[in-house]
């Protein structure tokens, strides 16, 4: 990958030991792409997870059509705007992130990387950003500036392309097809990749981070026919998107304290909450196999301290 010769491609695949996977008889892994990138390297928290996956072959496209500026759109915390912005400062892209809501000084902490990392930052209302048209937005830009257009939350045929070889990957590390993938959603398009780079006995379970049954369709419309089964596990949203309990943090302090693996509480923290609360039920069988995926999001932690004390 000659675009990209400084960033450490495989992340570790790691076997957990933990109570709730010893009384359940469940093998349990955790693919940790929060580490796929080198911890030397300073975007290293706003780059690693699903973020690297996404963007990949979006940032060789965007080099092979002679774009030189990355537009794209999201919340004021969102992993998804701090990921573009590094990928911007590390490939020598310009960035404009369109920001859904109104400007507030000082700028949180997602924000104030975005910007140091020379994202362009632009405020539209809420109303808006859900009417926004990329292509006009891109008329704005600087003389002799191409666009390419990132959707919100980075999904498309590209991303997709990304994720589909963290199934892959997980694979070769096993050396088999594990039983169960896990993974958290919020466009779901990481969930498509990998059920499209399972293959049969693997199961994949998607633990929206948001309420509601939408991404059902969401992620269908990326699969084709046939594909490996694949659930969407609805009860660990905690109220929604960046909703959270005590209960879940706590959950995600005791696990840290026990694997020392640091999760965010708007993706991963929710996943593995669900994933080890379902194992405690039964809903994985005895014997089996069961990967979660880590999928970073840990730039999102001093956003979330910041807002939530
Ligand atoms: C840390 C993290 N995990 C999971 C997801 C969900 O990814 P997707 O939008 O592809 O479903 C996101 C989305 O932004 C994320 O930031």
């Amino acid at each position: 990958m000659s675009y990209f010769p400084r960033l450490n491609q495989v992340s570790p695949l790691q076997p957990l030991r933990h109570p709730s996977a010893d009384a359940a008889g469940v093998n349990l892994w955790i693919k940790r792409d929060d580490q796929l990138l080198l911890p030397k390297d300073a975007v290293f928290p706003a780059f690693c997870g699903n973020k690297w996956r996404k963007l990949r072959y979006n940032l060789e496209e965007a080099r092979e059509k002679q774009k030189n500026h990355l537009l794209t759109f999201g919340g004021a915390y969102s992993n998804h705007i701090a990921a573009v912005a590094a990928a911007g400062s590390l490939f020598k892209f310009r960035t404009t992130g369109i920001i859904r809501g109104e400007a507030h000084e000082p700028l949180n902490p997602t924000l104030a990387f975005a910007k140091k990392s020379g994202m362009r930052l632009e405020y539209i209302s809420r109303s808006a950003f859900r009417q926004k048209d990329p292509v006009a937005l891109a008329q704005s830009f600087p003389d002799g500036d191409t666009a390419y257009i990132l959707p919100d939350g980075g999904t498309n045929a590209a991303a997709i392309r990304g994720c589909r070889e963290l199934s892959e990957e997980i694979h070769d590390q096993l050396g088999f097809a594990p039983d169960h993938l896990c993974v958290s959603a919020g466009t779901g398009g990481t969930a498509a990749g990998l059920i499209l780079g399972s293959e049969p006995p693997t199961q994949v379970h998607v633990y929206p981070a948001l309420k509601g049954d939408f991404l059902r369709q969401e992620i269908q419309r990326w699969l084709p026919e046939s594909t490996v089964p694949w659930h969407l596990v609805t009860d660990y949203h905690f109220g929604g998107y960046a909703k959270w309990s005590e209960n879940l943090l706590e959950h995600m302090d005791r696990f840290r304290r026990s694997t020392g693996i640091l999760l965010d509480p708007i993706y991963t923290g929710k996943l593995v909450f669900g994933v080890l609360a379902d194992m405690e039920r039964g809903y994985f069988p005895r014997g089996s196999s069961v990967v979660m995926v880590h999928t970073g999001g840990l730039q999102g932690l001093a956003g979330f301290r910041e807002r939530f004390s």
